[in-house]
């Protein structure tokens, strides 16, 4: 199995072979998912914009990624830290941090949203982006269960517009999921596989269907690992270890779920529930419902299933 060592080496080894054409890359939302994203489009040479909305949600977002970039260095720069402080440092010269996204993405290749999700948010957004931006530049969603067509709709360009799908924790994790609707053109969908390759990711490509590859088959699997907790069959320990040990998975169900943000999973589910309201893979379990109501998120809470120490 890969090292989060190999991982980092392999991602700035592919950023020789960056596209061209996608240089400047504005990510509009600094969450987990977005500082993720510009973190890594910086490291790997590209010009980041990264929007938030106001200035205090962008320090904040800065702060996480300067954190992260300090993990990744003290492991790639373990016996040369003065290279480590010049690959921080000049990663960081290429972010930068707006409040305003129609100024975001004025001069931008590709721009990808990594907002809250909420179709109603994301269309105006889109819709105000549509009007700024150059015709050149490629929309994408990081949304994690939403229909990218719908989210396309409000644009004029939905041929230049897909779905580039991170996973938590982005510097780590190595796959993109790059989502092509019915109108995406070819030019587009290659300069989204070639991108991805260059932020050192490995790309696979998915219709525009709930939840993509990975989502369609975790967060049933997650919810399943609830409803198992919710039967007494084993406790959530038992249940983490018998994944981990048993089939070889980093984090269990329950840790993952943890992990991920019962807010996240529980948003995925509802609106799956929503929508294939028959479809018993995506019944929302009760506790999940219970622990979101109580405000018990997960880790960035410091209780969900588990408690957790900062
Ligand atoms: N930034 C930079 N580096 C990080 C990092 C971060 N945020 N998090 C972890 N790392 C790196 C560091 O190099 C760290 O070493 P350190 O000790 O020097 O900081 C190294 O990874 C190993 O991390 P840890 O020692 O803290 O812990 P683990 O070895 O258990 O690895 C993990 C942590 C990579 C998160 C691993 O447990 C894992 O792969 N878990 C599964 C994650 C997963 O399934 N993610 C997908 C979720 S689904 C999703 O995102 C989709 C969305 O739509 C919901």
């Amino acid at each position: 199995m890969a090292t989060p060592l190999s991982i980092i080496k392999r991602s700035l080894s592919t950023s020789a072979v960056r596209q061209a054409t996608i240089k400047n890359v504005t990510i509009i939302g600094g969450g987990l998912m977005g500082s993720g994203i510009a973190q890594v489009s910086a490291a790997t040479g590209h010009n980041v914009t990264l929007v938030e909305l106001n200035t205090d949600v962008l320090k904040k977002a800065q702060a996480g990624i300067q954190n992260s970039l300090g993990r990744v260095a003290k492991k790639m720069f373990k016996e040369k830290p003065a290279d480590g402080d010049r690959f921080i440092s000049e990663t960081l010269k290429r972010l930068r941090g707006v409040t305003s996204a129609e100024e975001g993405v004025q001069d931008a290749d590709l721009v990808i949203e990594a907002i809250v999700e909420n179709m109603d948010v994301k269309h105006k957004l889109f819709k105000a982006i549509d009007a700024a931006a150059p015709a050149k530049t490629i929309f994408a969603s990081n949304t994690s269960s939403l229909p990218i067509s719908e989210i396309a709709s409000v644009t004029n360009r939905k041929d230049r517009f897909g779905g580039l799908h991170f996973f938590n924790p982005v510097p780590v994790m190595r796959l993109l999921e790059v989502i092509r609707i019915p109108e995406t053109n070819e030019e587009t969908y290659q300069a989204m596989m070639a991108w991805g390759k260059a932020v050192g990711k490995t790309c696979v490509t998915c219709k525009d269907t709930p939840g993509f590859i990975v989502n369609r088959l975790l967060v049933p699997y997650m919810a399943e690992a609830v409803r198992m907790l919710e039967r007494g069959d084993a406790t959530a320990r038992d249940i983490d270890t018998a994944m981990k040990l048993g089939a070889g998975y980093p984090m269990g169900p329950i840790e993952l779920s943890d992990y991920v943000g019962l807010d996240t999973t529980a948003f995925i589910v509802e609106g799956w529930h929503k929508k294939y309201p028959d479809n018993p893979l995506f019944a929302p379990p009760e506790k999940l419902r219970e622990l979101v109501k109580q405000g018990k998120l997960g880790m960035k809470t410091g209780e969900g299933f588990y408690k957790h120490s900062k």
